[in-house]
């Protein structure tokens, strides 16, 4: 059995700032399915927000002016005081990563570049051309070797050991050697990212199958707020490749196949740069009743902003265009359409990482602390990352020289047992339902009924269709042995998670009769406030899904009408 003090699972940016920040004091390890500098941080593309202050005509942008735009954003389902300290803890967060040796991009005057990104009244966002969260991942993992941090890569979560609500560690699957190990650790801290791959239309890597949401459902940890999915207003047209919202904040103009500047109708003072899930429902909306192209996408027009411009900070777009589009964006307009892009929602976690079960903590996408709400802001998600790894850090930092909390080997032994033990049963059905076929299935169900609009029948027939393939799930067989890199057994069992989150995202879907953020029902299209202005939690009951609700920390803005 392996043994560290923390284990960190998740190699992208979340894990990574935790596992620097805990490095000095603690044995620490990272477990990650792919080397970390393949981690789905590394796509994101515009930038990071902070208040840095140094905003244009002699205004003062602040992090209360950041806290107060990200609660609007989230169509006030955020928590308010996180979501304080979150843009409290951003400048900060830059000028760390800028002495980690972040090539940001930069200002004549040799400040970090902001660029004006969605829903933000100033332009906060950091960026290092479209290339933001690569430059960041390559940054904090030289910090990771730099302090000799434990990676152990192609390793996958597949459960935790949780034993009367205590965790004593994690079963992973090691690819490498096509084996299961049990990890033990004091504390675990996970940092797996979303589960955009539940929908076929997705600008996430195919990693992303929420092992960690999963894994903690499992484990009897609550989710909240799963039913919140956003959907990125710009995503290349057939692939889903992100179009980054920077290249609507250096300018560019969404046109419909009128020409039609349409963000008029829907956002007169804010356009191109309203915040994502208004944008994205205006797309949606062109192209529905007809004007946008006729095989399903608008039109993302750069070319008025210049050669050099693009070039410079924009050239990832372009390579982007011209390789998997053969469109070159200084010469012709780009074909772009939404596609699911963040998980709002996630593991139940507190402002200091820790999750309900105790030694378990979670930061980055796989948490909802909440400081998204019902809809994420642009450059919120890598703050969130830094400044969230970090406290989780912290956290556990200050627990040192606390009562003595051996992780139990007898736990992690009996787990590994029966994950072999059902790892076995499923090899013993090799010639059952193929897991693809469900895999399909199921992205097919969330895109069609659990999309950008929803309504009553669909989401009933989704959650009915779901809670069938979950019974087919258990026909599920392999079609080779067991072995090094097959990795078969894994996405079999990753299939379970996903089922069960895509269950609960469209059961929270079903039962939420309001309209909020990125959660539009056509049949409810109004916010209601009176009923609804509360957190969705969703457990595991035997085989069950149950639903319970929570308060929302109102505890800066009272909740007002939301226009842009
Ligand atoms: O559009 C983008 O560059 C994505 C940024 C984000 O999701 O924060």
């Amino acid at each position: 059995m392996i043994r560290h003090d923390v284990v960190v699972v998740g190699g992208g940016l979340a894990g990574l700032r935790a596992a620097i920040g805990l490095a000095s004091h603690w044995d620490v390890a990272v477990v990650t399915k792919v080397h970390p500098v393949r981690s789905h941080s590394g796509a994101a593309q515009g930038g990071i927000n902070a208040a840095l202050g140094h905003a244009p005509e002699g205004r003062e942008d602040s992090p209360q002016q950041h806290a107060f735009e990200t609660i609007k954003g989230s169509d006030y389902l955020a928590d308010q005081s996180a979501v304080l300290a979150m843009c409290q803890l951003a400048p900060g967060a830059i000028d760390e990563l800028d002495r980690f040796g972040a090539p940001f991009s930069r200002f004549p005057d040799g400040t970090i570049a902001q660029r004006p990104f969605g829903g933000a009244g100033f332009p906060r966002t950091c960026y290092a051309a479209d290339r933001t969260g690569h430059v960041l991942l390559q940054t904090l993992y030289e910090q990771a070797v730099r302090r000799e941090i434990r990676v152990y890569e192609e390793c996958a979560l597949v459960r935790l050991a949780v034993e009367e609500n205590r965790c004593h560690g994690a079963i992973v699957y090691d690819l490498k050697r096509g084996r299961f190990e049990a990890l033990a650790a004091r504390y675990c801290v996970l940092a797996t990212g979303g589960y955009g791959r539940i929908y076929r239309n997705s600008t996430n890597a195919l990693i992303n199958v929420g092992s960690g949401i999963g894994a903690a459902l499992v484990a009897g940890a609550p989710l909240k707020d799963l039913e919140f999915v956003q959907f990125h207003p710009t995503t290349q047209f057939g692939t889903n490749i992100l179009i980054t919202e920077g290249a609507r904040g250096e300018g560019g103009y969404l046109l419909n196949r009128r020409g039609e500047r349409f963000m008029q109708r829907y956002a007169p003072r804010m356009m191109e740069l309203a915040p994502r899930d208004i944008v994205a429902r205006a797309i949606q909306t062109e192209i529905d009743q007809g004007r946008g192209f006729d095989e399903g996408y608008v039109h993302l027009d750069l070319r008025h902003l210049g050669r050099q411009k693009i070039l410079e900070r924009l050239p990832g777009i372009r390579d982007i265009s011209i390789d998997f589009g053969h469109l070159d964006p200084i010469a012709e307009p780009l074909r772009v359409q939404p596609g699911q892009h963040y998980s709002m929602g996630g593991i139940d976690t507190d402002v200091r990482g820790r999750t309900p079960i105790d030694n378990l903590y979670a930061a980055g996408e796989c948490a909802c602390v909440s400081v998204h709400g019902a809809n994420r802001l642009g450059g919120n998600s890598l703050l969130e990352t830094v400044v969230f790894g970090r406290l989780v850090a912290d956290d556990i930092n200050a627990r040192r020289g606390g009562p003595s909390i051996e992780p139990q080997p007898s736990v992690l032994e009996n787990h590994l047992r029966q994950v072999t033990g059902r790892v076995d049963e499923i090899a013993g059905r090799s010639g059952g339902t193929p897991h693809h076929e469900i895999g399909e299935r199921l992205k097919r169900i969330l895109t069609e009924k659990v999309g950008i609009f929803r309504e009553k029948r669909a989401l009933e027939e989704a959650v009915a269709e779901i809670v069938a393939l979950g019974q087919r799930y258990q026909a599920v067989g392999l079609r080779g042995p067991i072995g090094p890199f097959q990795s078969e057994i894994l996405h079999v069992l990753e299939l379970e998670s996903l089922l069960y989150l895509g269950e609960i995202t469209a059961r929270g879907a079903l039962a939420r009769e309001e309209s909020r953020g990125s959660h539009f029902r056509s049949d409810f299209p109004d916010r209601d406030d009176r009923q609804w202005l509360r957190h969705t939690l969703a457990r595991r009951d035997g085989e069950e899904v149950r639903l319970s609700y929570a308060d929302v920390d109102l505890s800066l803005h009272e909740p007002s009408q939301r226009t842009y």
